[in-house]
């Protein structure tokens, strides 16, 4: 992977046809105007120096393959041309990009080529999230289509970053006319490809068992992986990649996509008759309906397209990298994150002041950084069943308010983090009494009742103010360092009795604007604390969200066991340091399962390190152990939060799994390795170690030396002998002199 040198363009245009060429020295994409009309893909994958107009779409006679009437012909069609952003109503049959509905009931919607703009860097995205990038850094092509009577213009923006294979996309519509036109989908991008020899990889799962890797070869038809949860949901998370059948770890093409949009959200994948494949990212056009007044711009969120030709692991460094350096706005992106210790399994509702003072203080004594108070500070929070909406202080639990345990501590020198679930309302609750029409629901209907909790409506601006003004007093007065953003449940019953019927379709998208821009204010008003998402666990666990909040509570599933396959699908896209991964009491609380402390602690170490138990239920040598880990943990911090990541050994195809990390300057690496079932009469397998340098000599575990290149390619016996089921290894490699 080498660096598109500082000066040279990321976007060559040549005319006749008119062609852009967006490459750096990793990817390269080519659009081009087919017919002085219609903005036709070209090409997406490694990069080319120079593009000759190769693949400019051929000339065939074809049936049942309507032309514009202008240029009658029957070898040019919509319905088989690749294109950019495909229109509705017209010869293309396949997925459209936008449906449209016009005062006259027509569906039909067609884009032609009207001009583009080249910019340095990267322009803003109203009210969302998104990628940012330096002038120098990327650089965006927008190209502007008009709907065939200038009905509408389309805003298509490509944004090529400098040293990533990565294109992020989104798309602008625009009404135009002197009357509201209905926009009934528009996704963030569309891209056609001539390759049909395709698997697709996604991430799926449910609660506790979140980002499961799943593969199986694309076929003719349509694919659709989505949610409809008004969350990116646990069951399947904003991203897909098309993969090379031979694709591995290491080798072999990848197409990743990623959608930066934490509500419903919809990917398509089709491929026709013709074998090509069409690939659609954007909100889930279910129920959704946006009215455009005169002059208007509905905006998509962003996706970004990432390119590797060296496997799923160098598509997730990519991401790793985009996402730490262009995505997330927290001063904390680059720091090290504190080793914390959440009550949450250690008390659950109950607790009051003196008990987690003798909490903190024993955690304190561990090495613990930081002490989060979870979930039953507030309200009359006994029980999952009241309070939300309430953030006062219980003073029956905390007669003298959070300060005196923030004062705690302060003095010890930790920090100090608080759990809030802003989003929801308990009817028990005094803002349930003064304001019922807060929550989500069609009026006279039935409503869904989740952990007997509603949906505060975030699309209306009073109940925004009314929680940053809650949440600011309680950040302000309990000096809070941290920040946990809760999400219980997923919405139902999406309904605004203070909106017209004909606007109902907006609310689940003004829900998640408003959730945005919440988020905005909390987050530029408290930039010193760190804030960590989390929705039961990995419910959210999206690239909006991680725009605001650089961490994100993995999984409510502690279970070590149950972790490998969780945190390993989870670090196909987002980087380790966002995983917030912690070790928990034994037996497991969600699994009942009995594992080492050694591999709970090493498979939390593989993220970013908590403690979810109650340091005063240890025993004398379970203290010396977490006490070494943590010292570890320090010692290895950086390494394990912004080190490379190697995925080595799978958990979805075999009973073992291993990983590493590669400090930069490739002199110090740590690998964990886990190997679920122990065997008699074990049979001997190997861990080949990657992303080493060949030549250096490295000391393993300080025990024996051995060259880059023999670690890698002959690999070590990672013996665990007699361990028992869910065993576990470290190795430690530092670079030694001759
Ligand atoms: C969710 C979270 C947990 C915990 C509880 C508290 O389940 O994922 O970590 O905060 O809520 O109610």
């Amino acid at each position: 992977m080498g660096k598109t040198s500082a000066k040279s363009s990321l976007i060559e245009v040549s005319s006749q046809p008119l062609t852009f060429h967006l490459h750096n020295s990793q990817v390269s994409y080519v659009l081009g105007v087919e017919n002085e009309k219609i903005l036709a893909h070209h090409y997406y994958g490694k990069a080319v120096e120079h593009y000759s107009n190769l693949r400019r779409y051929p000339r065939l006679m074809r049936h049942f393959a309507p032309s514009p009437e202008e240029i009658e012909t029957r070898d040019f069609s919509l319905s088989t041309l690749p294109q950019e952003f495909p229109g509705a109503g017209g010869a293309d049959y396949r997925e459209p990009g936008i449906v449209v509905q016009f005062p006259n009931g027509s569906r039909t919607v067609n884009f032609t080529y009207d001009s583009y703009t080249i910019t340095a860097g990267k322009p803003q995205l109203t009210g969302l999230p998104a990628t940012f990038a330096q002038e120098d850094e990327a650089q965006t092509l927008t190209v502007k289509l008009v709907e065939n009577d200038a009905h509408l213009e389309l805003d298509l923006s490509y944004t090529i970053f400098r040293d990533l294979p990565v294109i992020t996309r989104s798309s602008r519509v625009k009404n135009l006319t002197d009357q509201p036109v209905q926009i009934e989908r528009l996704v963030s991008f569309s891209l056609d490809s001539p390759d049909n020899e395709l698997n697709l990889l996604q991430l799926n799962g449910r609660y506790a068992q979140e980002r499961n890797v799943t593969i199986e070869p694309l076929n003719t038809g349509i694919k659709i992986l989505d949610s409809k949860r008004r969350a990116s949901g646990h069951t399947q998370n904003p991203f897909c990649a098309l993969v090379d059948p031979h694709t591995t770890e290491f080798s072999g093409e990848v197409f990743g996509f990623a959608l930066i949009y934490s509500g419903s959200h919809k990917s398509v994948i089709q491929m026709d008759g013709y074998n090509q494949v069409r690939v659609q990212m954007g909100i889930n056009d279910q129920n959704f309906e946006w009215w455009l007044e005169p002059q208007q711009s509905f905006q998509s969120p962003e996706a970004v397209l990432v390119y590797s030709d060296h496997g799923l692991n160098a598509m997730s460094q990519s991401l790793h990298d985009l996402f730490l350096n262009n995505l997330m706005k927290s001063k904390y992106a680059h720091q090290t994150r504190p080793i914390l210790l959440n009550n949450w399994e250690a008390t659950y509702f109950n607790f009051d002041e003196k008990k987690l003072q003798e909490i903190i203080s024993s955690s304190h004594e561990l090495g613990i950084e930081m002490f989060v108070l979870d979930d039953g500070w507030f309200g009359e929070r006994d029980a999952a069943n009241s309070s939300l909406g309430d953030w006062v202080v219980d003073r029956k639990k905390l007669p003298n308010g959070l300060k005196p345990l923030s004062d705690y501590c302060h003095q010890l020198d930790m920090k100090f983090g608080l759990w809030f679930e802003p989003e929801m309302i308990s009817v028990k609750s005094k803002l349930y009494q003064a304001h019922p029409d807060w929550v989500l629901e069609v009026p006279g209907q039935l409503r869904s009742i989740d952990r007997s909790q509603f949906v505060l409506n975030l699309g209306r601006a009073e109940v925004r103010a009314y929680l940053l003004e809650r949440m600011s007093y309680i950040i302000d007065h309990a000096e809070l360092d941290y920040l946990k953003w809760d999400m219980n449940r997923n919405l139902t019953e999406v309904y605004d009795a203070q909106l017209s019927a004909s606007e109902q379709g907006e609310v689940a998208h003004r829900y998640i604007l408003g959730l945005y821009a919440l988020l905005e204010s909390l987050t530029d008003k408290y930039p010193e604390i760190l804030f960590e998402s989390c929705s039961g666990g990995g419910g959210r666990y999206d690239a909006g969200m991680l725009y605001y909040m650089p961490q994100t509570w993995t999984s409510d599933n502690t279970d070590a066991i149950a972790r490998l396959k969780i945190q390993y699908g989870t670090s196909l896209v987002y980087p380790v340091v966002s995983m917030g991964a912690h070790v928990s009491a034994v037996p497991n609380k969600q699994t009942g399962r009995m594992t080492s402390l050694k591999t709970r602690g090493l498979v939390a170490s593989s993220g970013n390190l908590g403690y979810e138990l109650n340091p005063l239920d240890l025993l004398e040598n379970e203290r010396q152990e977490i006490k070494l880990q943590v010292k570890w943990y320090q010692a290895h911090r950086r390494l394990i939060q912004f080190g490379k990541f190697y995925r080595l050994q799978n958990p979805f195809e075999t009973t073992r799994t291993a990983w590493m990390f590669v400090s930069d300057d490739r002199k110090e690496a740590v690998a964990m390795y886990f190997d679920i079932f122990s065997e008699a009469s074990t049979p001997l397998h190997m861990l080949n170690f990657v992303g080493l340098e060949p030549k250096q000599k490295y000391s393993v575990n300080g025990e024996y030396t051995a060259y880059g290149s023999e670690l890698m390619q002959i690999g070590i016996y990672p013996l665990l002998q007699n361990e028992g089921d869910f065993a576990s290894a470290v190795f430690e490699l530092k670079a030694v002199e001759e």
